[in-house]
């Protein structure tokens, strides 16, 4: 198993490329299943998610490819699902990734049929999918949940609802939107997720044929068409990806430029760090926007108090690196998690790098600054391996962050991203350390 060598304590030089957002990437993937038609979806990070999700494409009936640019860090696949007699998401693919349930819609409203492994509890709560099958059934599907799988069926095409989310989920919003694409009839979701993904995800759509009103709001109106077609897409930046780096930055020092990414998707995350004492600059590159962060050793951070919310609240992905941050930051920090009942399993690990820190519940306190002194550490989730790896590079002396199967799930090339920024990492084969 594959480890990370940390040497800590070198602030961050120069520039870094921001890949494509996994979290786009993954329903889109799973939305090339609406149509016989061929889809390529380019700017797909090169990571083991996306590797994942398109062997679940191939199970199903999918011839795909995927093709790997020069710099190794992104992905593009070409797709083409003619189908297959009983579609089925085996348990084996769907337990290693839980955005393997973005496929239900798809398969339901092309095919009429569909079984798919539940997805079972994971490190960082029980997420359950109770409001995606609520409601397709609502669409008239007909559901069985046996021996581990969904069994899911409709006589005929899917039928519309006005249906209004009891709670914001992101995978039930994208599930429901795919479905609603060929179902009979207009549907209006209310309540919908406003994550920047779900607009990636609408707009291809679009590019496929749907007709979609209301994208980027919280009521989505889908008017159902009897086939969607082929299209090229390119999927969005990652902003979890780019907010990692930002977080790098902030608590390692330095001064680093961002290439590609979109700062109106991170504001929650911009504003915190500006507050906090980075300065965080904003403009046009040659390739899409740019960000640049900058806090050079010796400035001090200020703590600040960080909830998580559904977008445009401070995502639940950054929580936990942000969390390493205020290690950094003087001052108490309180952090509420209000998205997932179990995430901060990083928190132990974090002290054992030194950090001054408790938790109760959904709430951690950190104090800051602590001195981190590195040590053997051991990721638990993607995120959660982010957050090590930014201690690690502020911890006196070696890091080793362990599992980083996890990380590899998530970040394109992560460690080679930051040796370009000077950072002393580098990957060893378990054996080896
Ligand atoms: C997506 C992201 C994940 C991110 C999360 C929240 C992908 C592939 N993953 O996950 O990285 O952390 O959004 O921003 O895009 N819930 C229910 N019933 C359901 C569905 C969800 O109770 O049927 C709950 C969950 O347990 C959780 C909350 O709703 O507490 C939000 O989950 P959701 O937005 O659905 O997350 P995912 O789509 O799984």
């Amino acid at each position: 198993m594959d480890r990370l060598v940390i040497q800590g304590g070198h602030p961050l030089r120069g520039r870094i490329r921001v890949s494509g957002a996994k979290n786009a990437a993954l329903p889109c993937l799973a939305a090339a299943l609406l149509t016989a038609d061929p889809v390529v979806l380019s700017n797909l990070p090169a990571v083991a998610d996306i590797r994942t999700m398109v062997k679940v494409l191939q199970s199903l009936g999918t011839e795909a490819s995927l093709e790997a640019h020069p710099d190794g860090f992104e992905l593009t696949a070409r797709l083409a699902c003619a189908g297959s007699e009983d579609p089925k998401a085996p348990y084996d693919l769907v337990k290693t990734m839980r955005a393997s349930i973005l496929v239900l819609g798809p398969l339901l409203a092309r095919f009429g049929k569909a079984t798919v492994s539940l997805p079972g509890g994971c490190a960082i709560g029980a997420r359950p999918v109770n409001l995606h099958l609520e409601a397709l059934e609502r669409m008239g599907a007909r559901i069985e949940i046996s021996h581990g799988y969904i069994h899911a069926s409709v006589k005929g095409r899917l039928k519309a609802i006005d249906h209004t989310f009891e709670k914001v989920s992101v995978g039930a919003t994208e599930n429901i939107l795919t479905a609603a694409t060929l179902a009979e009839g207009t549907t209006i979701l209310r309540n919908a997720a406003l994550e920047p993904e779900i607009g990636d995800l609408a707009q291809l759509l679009v590019e496929m044929g749907a007709q979609i009103e209301g994208i980027g709001t919280g009521t989505l109106t889908i008017t159902g068409v009897q086939r969607l077609h082929g299209c090229e897409h390119a999927v969005i930046a990652d902003r979890i990806e780019a907010g990692t780096y930002l977080c790098a930055v902030a608590a390692a020092c330095g001064d680093v430029v961002l290439d590609r990414c979109e700062p109106e998707h991170l504001r929650s995350l911009l504003d915190l760090l500006e507050r906090s004492g980075c300065v965080i600059t904003e403009r046009e590159g040659q390739e899409g926007r740019q960000l640049r962060i900058q806090r050079e050793p010796g400035q001090k951070l200020r703590s600040k108090d960080v909830t998580t919310l559904p977008f445009p609240g401070f995502p639940t992905d950054l929580q936990a690196q942000v969390m390493a941050v205020m290690t950094q930051a003087c001052g108490i920090s309180v952090i509420n998690e209000g998205i997932f009942e179990n995430r901060f399993q990083h928190a132990m690990e974090l002290e054992r790098l030194g950090a001054n820190l408790r938790t109760d519940g959904h709430t951690a306190i950190v104090a800051g600054p602590a001195d981190l002194t590195g040590c053997t550490v051991m990721a638990t989730d993607l995120r959660a391996s982010a957050a090590l790896v930014i201690a690690g590079l502020v911890a006196a002396g070696e890091t080793i962050v362990d599992r980083i199967y996890h990380l590899d799930r998530g970040y394109s090339g992560l460690e080679k991203k930051l040796q370009g920024v000077g950072a002393r990492i580098e990957r060893v084969g378990g054996g080896k350390v």
